[in-house]
């Protein structure tokens, strides 16, 4: 029998999963990020969002599921809904960073311990790495830095995106993703190679050379910039 007209254009209910945010229950669907569901439902990302693709660690969540007494953490551009997911967006992660002048220290651990002296009481309880959602070995880059293996801690830590929750987990209270930073910096001034073409480049810099290009670069429209940019030559590593 054919289906009529009717038949055909009505819509099949889309399925939902039930979660909820800061104790009220949404129906949404199960194809959303936590992000995206928050979004659906009402909820406006004034702050806690910036890149929405997992790279700039201003969605920090943490969420529990029921049944489960453990508390999760994500990133909320990055971690799909599921089933009974009960979600709390932080704001952000209050950890405190010192001013320093990475021109002024040496890359050792005395470094790291004038400014994080905390990071000598590192319980090696592993709670950071656990939490990470970039999979970062934390506690490797903490213990690291303690050892004054600055390039190691550098390297462990390069793709933290700083969004802290590894600090809310840490019982000696470091803030690790602070600490990781020094490590780079540290690392970057002092340790790694520079390249061969680099004061070639600030001596074209100074002399104006791309002052034209910029002003061409600077009156083009967003979507020409984009354009340019997804077609950009990429450095070979
Ligand atoms: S190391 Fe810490 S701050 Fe960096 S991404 Fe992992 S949990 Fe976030
Ligand atoms: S959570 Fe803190 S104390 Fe535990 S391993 Fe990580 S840095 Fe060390
Ligand atoms: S919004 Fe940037 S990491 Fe999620």
């Amino acid at each position: 029998m054919s289906k009529t007209k009717s038949e055909n254009t009505k819509k099949e209910a889309i399925p939902t999963i039930k979660i909820y945010i800061m104790g009220q229950a949404y129906d949404v669907p199960p194809t959303l990020t936590i992000m995206k569901a928050m979004e659906h439902v009402g909820y406006k990302f004034t702050r806690g969002s910036g890149c929405r693709a997992g790279f700039c660690g201003a969605c920090s969540t943490i969420y529990r599921k029921e049944g489960d007494f453990r508390i999760y953490t994500a990133l909320a551009c990055q971690t799909m809904v599921e089933e009974g997911m009960v979600l709390a967006q932080l704001p952000f992660v209050p950890a405190d960073k010192p001013a320093y002048d990475v021109n002024s220290l040496t890359p050792s651990a005395n470094a790291i311990l004038r400014f994080f002296p905390e990071v000598a009481r590192c319980l090696s309880c592993n709670a950071c790495s656990k939490v990470c959602p970039q999979d970062i070995k934390v506690m490797d880059y903490v213990q690291f830095s303690l050892q004054g293996q600055i390039d190691r801690a550098a390297e462990e830590s390069f793709d933290c995106v700083s969004c802290g929750l590894c600090a809310i987990r840490c019982p000696a209270e470091i803030p690790q993703y602070h600490v990781a930073q020094l490590a780079r910096r540290l690392y970057g001034k002092y340790i790694m190679e520079t390249p061969n073409y680099l004061d070639e480049r600030i001596k074209e810099i100074e002399e104006g050379k791309y002052e034209e290009g910029f002003k061409e670069i600077m009156a083009l429209s967003k979507e020409k910039i984009e354009e340019r940019y997804k077609k950009r030559d990429m450095e070979s590593s």
